[in-house]
């Protein structure tokens, strides 16, 4: 018979979607977000692929629930951290990821986090930065010279923590803005770090050089709260610092600290713990801090291009061949 696919969400880009029904009976969630967990469990029962996001928890309860059946999981994320990747290779159960396509939608993403002086260019209007809200309720009275003022990039030091596919591509990026030095912080020496111009240094050097500093680290045990209090501490007290990689990599209570404490400057982020952030939490009073609703890759056309290849992922393990992005 066909192999059956559960698809967790029921608002999947379309093209991945139409790619699965070719070849496999497909079942989607009809929940309008993320499903409750009880339902996920039911759903992926006696499947052999699972189409998921980064909202979903895949651990061993899930691969329980779904039986030996089950193949392969197709995550719509370059990130994993929300998958037990050690129980799946236990069980023979191939992971497909999204890595590459998303690489330039979230570089531009961050790229505009670190011009927290420009709030109002983000890629979706509905951010609603403070600086289109001066100029929409009233608080633009005239052109003033210190008025909306914030740090340029031109002749600044960037740090970037995480040189990875992201990291690098923000640096080609934030080269073009005439910086003056970029450097990173990687646990091993990347080659392409000579051809960009970056320069390999110590975390605490990134943290006490940097006039801003970019966390593109995939979260693993070593990058845990790797921005934790005494890493804000160390940095300048004019340092930006943006997050575009995941909430867990940073103490978001000791971040919180230094933005209220004025021990950095400011904060733009893409990611929080947890996600979606509560409308209570102080990260959303501070005017010293944005924060966008994880939005990194919400490029329309990368969007499909991750659907699409998520599922080529999945068709390729139901077939026992190369998935073309397997996580190893
Ligand atoms: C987004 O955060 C991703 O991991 O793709
Ligand atoms: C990091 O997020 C990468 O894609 O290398």
């Amino acid at each position: 018979g066909r192999y059956q696919v559960f698809v967790t969400r029921n608002d999947m880009p379309q093209g991945g979607i139409d790619l699965l029904k070719k070849e496999c009976d497909v079942k989607m969630s009809t929940h309008p977000s993320t499903m409750p967990r009880e339902d996920l469990l039911k759903a992926v029962a006696g499947v052999n692929g699972i189409f998921c996001s980064l909202t979903d928890k895949i651990d061993k309860e899930v691969l329980d629930a779904a039986g030996p059946g089950l193949k392969v999981i197709g995550t719509i994320s370059v990130g994993h951290d929300h998958i037990d990747v050690a129980e799946c290779k236990k069980r023979g159960v191939r992971i497909g990821y999204t890595p590459d396509v998303l690489t330039d939608a979230t570089a531009e993403l961050t790229v505009k986090n670190l011009e927290l002086r420009w709030r109002s260019f983000y890629r979706h209007h509905a951010a609603s930065p403070e600086a289109q809200h001066e100029a929409r309720c009233g608080g633009w009275k005239s052109w003033a010279p210190t008025w909306m003022t914030g740090p340029g990039l031109a002749g600044s030091t960037v740090g970037i923590a995480g040189f990875g596919r992201i990291g690098q591509a923000v640096a080609r990026r934030v080269k073009a803005f005439n910086t003056k030095k970029i450097l990173y912080f990687n646990r091993s020496e990347r080659p392409e770090a000579q051809e960009i111009g970056a320069i390999k240094v110590s975390f605490d050097e990134l943290l006490t050089q940097s006039d801003f500093i970019i966390c593109c680290a995939a979260l693993v045990p070593e990058t845990k709260e790797m921005f934790n209090k005494a890493a804000f501490e160390k940095m300048k007290k004019t340092a930006i610092f943006v997050n575009t990689s995941r909430g867990g990599t940073v103490d978001q209570d000791a971040l919180i600290e230094a933005l209220q404490n004025n021990t950095i400057r400011a904060a733009g982020l893409d990611v929080t713990t947890p996600e979606p952030l509560p409308l209570d939490n102080p990260l959303l009073k501070l005017t010293n801090c944005v924060v966008l609703p994880h939005i990194g890759s919400a490029a329309i056309e990368t969007r499909n291009t991750m659907s699409e290849l998520t599922a080529n992922n999945i068709l390729t393990a139901l077939k026992g061949e190369p998935m073309p992005a397997e996580l190893c």
